[in-house]
């Protein structure tokens, strides 16, 4: 808050500023500004005031900290405070009344409520590097507070629509371009405070103030609207989008801008925002929000210190390594990448310029942001380079032999304190970590591939991880933009350990009379992002094939085995690298061809296991997939695996493709009824048999009358 003059304040979250003869009203409700209940009332209170008070001409409205203001406060999303009086269309009626001008003085972000508050004042004065946006369609809702019906009356109805139906907000710069802003404040590049806004805001109000004394009004003005095809806006909404329902509402809002008078406009936003909030897709979308947010808490951890990490080495410059080291630099974190052969180093290193320069043709970088980032790799065959890492990765081959070798070299090569990590997808990490005489530096960093887009990190903390170390590797992990999920050491942690059971009754859905195609076409219907078996193609079936074999001789023999993905191993084909699996593939190609081989194969199978095949419906597929996950997701909860189930939720929505707009496999369990899941899944294991013993969780859940897995934030 600025330190010019004496602030009054108005509310917990509100202060006021009389600077001579402009009113400064400070909204400090960290970490953004939300627009709470106390938030609201105190801007209503400072208006008053200000316009009350003869010698104030005009009110600069600005936000203390690092932003303007974020929005809506989520920590008040469904409380009685959400609703208490004053809402912000009383703020913004109340500035639209007044003959004194109000400005805005946008740094940071303005964005949802952030940005209607803003469009409900006369004028926009705003930092360079500012975004300005409307993101509510992104947890599946339109704005609620006049953003449909104030933007396109601004800017006009086609850029409007841009940013409310994808949600992307624009910067200061491009706001000035396109007169969503007024002024913008030159040479401010990196403001982490408003005050260089609010100066600038304070003598653009002392110019209008002199210059006029009506101030433009958004809400009165007129909208052209005559070429816009809105029918053919409806349409570019894809089925598969994750928000379909609020983006075509968005569009219907900005429809109702151009067709109604202002005020029924204002009606039929506010409908739409309330049949949106309260149905499941929104409910949904906003779970995963606060899952990604909840996710990196981590309560042993709070308090201490964080251990440094400025620079990081990467071994293996395998398909691991080269996405691992690419998320470091990214980020602007300096990599070491260690290899034990030249030849895999410059591939390596081949790769990752390549990488780069896939994106750049996509206009995303130029060349010399590309240099830069490549300029951040130190590439050698030194295994003593490692000797200065913060933090060393580990990506060699999955061989628990290499892996405890090179462990017991980087306890003796590393410094003191380093944290030694590995990604390794489904060895023991504990084992790992007792090759060395610091088990407790020793962590898991499960990075998914390609891992320089895949945004889940499974940080898996083996027995003596120390609680500073996991802390330490959940904040790096959101500094180079991963979504981190901490779990426990047991057979594929959590995500592939739920695959195990998703993909068996793929197999017997197939044994029992359904096709690969229909299998992956149902489940892709649900919303999954591809379905199990193409997955599994993708993946490569001969890594899941070796573990088969290897727990194999103590597998219980009174459990149902399908034989389907074993026989097709044994054809030598693991799926696209074979160009055969579950499917076929051309050369050179990803796309599926069904394989009438395979539907054979199939048939083989179900008649020695003497199954009679029969009509499976797509719903019969949805429903065994998704509870097989579920009874998995909730047996894992109950072992501690993983802290919450919001965090399954994150590990497949961000790793696996599970639609966000249902939640994730926790969420959409409790969507159709814990009780009603624990009644399915008890009915399949009277049909099927005891893989389908229920979680004792979910038992004693449903028992006690509970409707959700956690506790709600
Ligand atoms: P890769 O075979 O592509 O690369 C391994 C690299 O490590 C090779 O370049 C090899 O030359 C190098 N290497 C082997 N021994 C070394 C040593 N002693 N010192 C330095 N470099 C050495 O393997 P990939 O796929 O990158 O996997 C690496 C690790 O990541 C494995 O533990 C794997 O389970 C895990 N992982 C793999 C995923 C995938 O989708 N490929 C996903 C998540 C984890």
């Amino acid at each position: 808050m600025s330190q010019v003059s004496e602030v009054l304040r108005l509310s917990p979250t509100v202060g006021y500023e009389a600077r001579a003869d402009v009113a400064v009203l400070w909204l400090d409700n960290p970490p953004v500004n939300g627009l709470g209940d106390t938030t609201r009332a105190g801007i209503h209170a400072g208006l008053k005031r200000a316009f009350e008070d003869s010698n104030i001409v005009g009110v600069v409205v600005a936000g203390s900290g690092k932003a303007f203001c974020g929005g809506a406060d989520i920590r008040q999303f469904n409380t009685p405070a959400a609703s208490a009086w004053p809402l912000s269309r009383d703020i913004q009626q109340l500035m639209e009344a007044s003959r004194k001008p109000v400005i805005a003085a946008i740094h940071g972000v303005a964005l949802g409520g952030g940005l209607e508050l803003a469009l409900g004042c006369h004028y926009r004065v705003v930092a360079q590097d500012a975004r300005l946006g409307l993101p509510e369609v992104n947890i599946g809702l339109v704005p609620g507070g006049g953003g449909t019906q104030r933007l396109p009356r601004l800017i006009g109805v086609e850029r409007a629509l841009d940013m409310i139906q994808t949600g992307v907000p624009v910067t200061g710069k491009v706001a000035l371009q396109i007169g969503l802003a007024d002024a913008i404040t030159p040479g401010n590049e990196r403001a982490l405070s408003g005050e260089d806004v609010v100066a600038a805001a304070v003598k653009f109000c002392r110019e209008v103030v002199k210059k006029s004394d009506a101030h433009p009004v958004v809400a009165a003005r007129d909208l052209n609207a005559s070429n816009v095809d809105f029918d053919a806006r409806l349409a570019s909404v894809s089925r598969k989008d994750r928000n379909a329902s609020a983006q075509k509402a968005s569009v219907l809002c900005v429809k109702a801008a151009t067709q109604l008078p202002f005020i029924d406009g204002m009606v039929f936003e506010r409908a739409r925002f309330d049949e949106l909030v309260a149905g499941t897709e929104s409910k949904s979308l906003r779970h995963v929000f606060f899952a990604e947010r909840e996710a990196p808490k981590f309560a042993e951890g709070r308090g201490l210190a964080l251990r440094p990490l400025e620079r990081v080495a990467v071994l293996g410059a395998g398909t691991m390594g080269v996405g691992i080291t690419m998320s470091f630099v990214n980020a602007g974190i300096p990599v070491t990448l260690v290899e034990r052969e030249q030849a895999a180093l410059d591939r390596g290193m081949v790769m990752i310029r390549r990488n780069y320069e896939v994106t750049a043709a996509k206009g995303k970088l130029t060349s010399e942001q590309i240099d830069e980032r490549v300029g951040r790799i130190t590439s050698t065959l030194e295994f003593d380079a490692l000797a200065q890492a913060d933090l060393v990765v580990e990506a060699v081959f999955e061989d628990m032999g290499v892996k405890q070798a090179i462990f017991e070299r980087l306890d003796q090569v590393c410094k003191p304190g380093a944290i030694l990590a590995t990604n390794t997808s489904r060895l023991n990490i504990d084992v790992i970590a007792a090759a060395t005489k610091r088990p407790g530096d020793v962590i898991g960093l499960h990075f998914f591939s390609p891992a320089n887009v895949m945004k889940l990190l499974e940080v898996v903390r083996g027995k003596a991880a120390r609680p500073d170390v996991i802390s330490t590797c959940l904040a790096m992990a959101q500094r180079i933009q991963k979504v981190p999920v901490l779990v426990g050491v047991c057979e594929g942690f959590v995500g592939n350990r739920m695959l195990t059971p998703y993909w068996r009754e793929a197999g017997f859905l197939l044994e029992e009379g359904a096709s690969p195609q229909q299998v992956d076409r149902a489940l892709t219907d649900f919303g999954m992002a591809m379905g199990p078996l193409t997955m599994a193609d993708l993946a490569g079936m001969d890594i899941n094939w070796a573990t088969r074999k290897r727990l194999a001789p103590t597998r219980p023999a009174h459990l149902r085995y399908s034989k389907v993905a074993d026989r097709i191993c044994e054809l030598g084909r693991f799926g696209q690298k074979t160009s055969g699996g579950y499917y076929r593939y051309e050369p050179r190609s990803r796309a599926p061809i069904p394989d009438p081989l395979i539907d054979e194969l199939i048939a083989d199978c179900a008649r020695e296991a003497g199954i009679e095949r029969r009509v499976i419906t797509d719903e019969e597929i949805v429903e065994r997939s998704m509870l097989a996950l579920i009874n998995e997701g909730a047996h894992i909860l109950d072992e501690g695996i993983a802290q919450r189930a919001s965090d399954i939720d994150v590990v497949y929505v961000h790793g696996y493709g599970f639609p966000a707009w249902r939640g994730g496999p926790m969420f959409y369990a409790e969507t159709l009824g814990l009780d009603k899941v624990l009644a399915r899944i008890r009915a399949l294991r009277d049909e099927h048999g005891a893989h389908w013993e229920p979680s004792p969780l979910l038992e004693r859940l449903v028992a006690a009358g509970a409707q959700t897995f956690d506790r709600r934030h």
